[in-house]
């Protein structure tokens, strides 16, 4: 059996901080000296490469065009940003052409061969690269390649914020989903991201709330929610997206990653 685990981030709605933990994580991870892989399987909108400044010459729709090695589009950033780990990225194209290609260009035989080619390519890569995580960033909502991306990852990790249309459509989408997937053994649990009450925006009672909220979700989502990370202003409204894990080490947003990243640890490699 694999020793890496694939851990897939998702989210009804768009912006609710997805890539913001991912790369967060994915950087704590490697800076705790696991090797890990990134990829961006927001194919509609990529926004790694934001995060990270770099530019492959190949990305991974190329991949699964079967046009080259998934070697071939990993940038290794580990001695960039300092880590004791490893981590490696592969980035999704930003060209209008190849982003209405992969959806619209393309037959279901297409879509399933891509599937199968990136399974192949993800077992490769965690057995030659000797990977402790594969971290997919997905795009928002039920699009075609958001879903397909979820079905190749072990666990999945939705991402929500404290609103009544991310609470009422994440139900919908596990109860249309992610419900599904379970039966082929895909698990998932709930990050909160952007609770409200570490900046002060006034009274908004979060803390008696969350008590209730956490258990109505787990109830009618029949899973956990694995942590809660503040909202912070600084982050929200900072022009550049950058790894605060990495470069603001002590600020509260890192210390909760490391949080989250200690669950999200116990959860994929339990011990026995
Ligand atoms: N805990 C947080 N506190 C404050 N701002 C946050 C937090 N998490 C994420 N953000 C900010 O929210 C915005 C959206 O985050 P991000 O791009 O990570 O969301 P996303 O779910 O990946 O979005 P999309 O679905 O569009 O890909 C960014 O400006 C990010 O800096
Ligand atoms: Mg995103």
């Amino acid at each position: 059996m694999l020793k890496g685990k694939t851990l897939a981030f998702h989210s009804y709605k768009g912006g609710t901080g997805k890539t913001t933990l991912i790369t967060n994580l994915a950087a704590s991870f490697a800076k705790n000296g696991k090797r890990v892989c990134l990829l961006d399987f927001d194919l509609y909108a990529p926004s790694l490469a934001t995060y990270f400044r770099k530019k492959p010459t190949c990305y991974l729709y190329d991949v699964l065009n079967g046009n080259v090695d998934i070697s071939d589009i990993l940038i290794d950033v580990s001695s960039d940003l300092g880590l004791k780990g490893k981590l490696f990225l592969g980035l999704s194209s930003p060209k209008k052409e190849d982003v209405q290609e992969i959806e619209m260009s393309h037959d279901l035989k297409w879509q399933l061969k891509a599937v199968r080619r990136f399974l192949s390519a993800k077992k490769s890569l965690i057995e030659n690269y000797d990977l402790d995580y594969v971290l997919l960033d997905t795009g928002p909502g039920i699009r075609y390649w958001s879903i397909n991306t979820l079905a190749t990852a072990d666990i999945l990790f939705l991402t929500m914020k404290i609103s009544d249309m991310d609470i009422e459509g994440t139900k919908k989408m596990a109860a249309d989903i992610y419900d599904s997937l379970k039966k082929f053994g895909l698990q998932y649990y709930v990050i909160l991201n952007k609770v409200p009450g570490a900046s002060p925006i006034g009274d908004v009672g979060w803390e008696e709330n969350e008590f209730t909220l956490t258990e109505e979700l787990e109830n009618d989502l029949n899973t956990k929610v694995i942590g809660t990370v503040p909202c912070f202003c600084d982050i929200q409204f900072n022009r550049h997206e950058f790894l605060f894990s990495i470069k603001k080490p002590t600020h509260l947003f890192s210390k909760k990653v490391i949080e989250l990243s200690k669950n999200i640890e116990k959860i994929v490699f339990p011990v026995e």
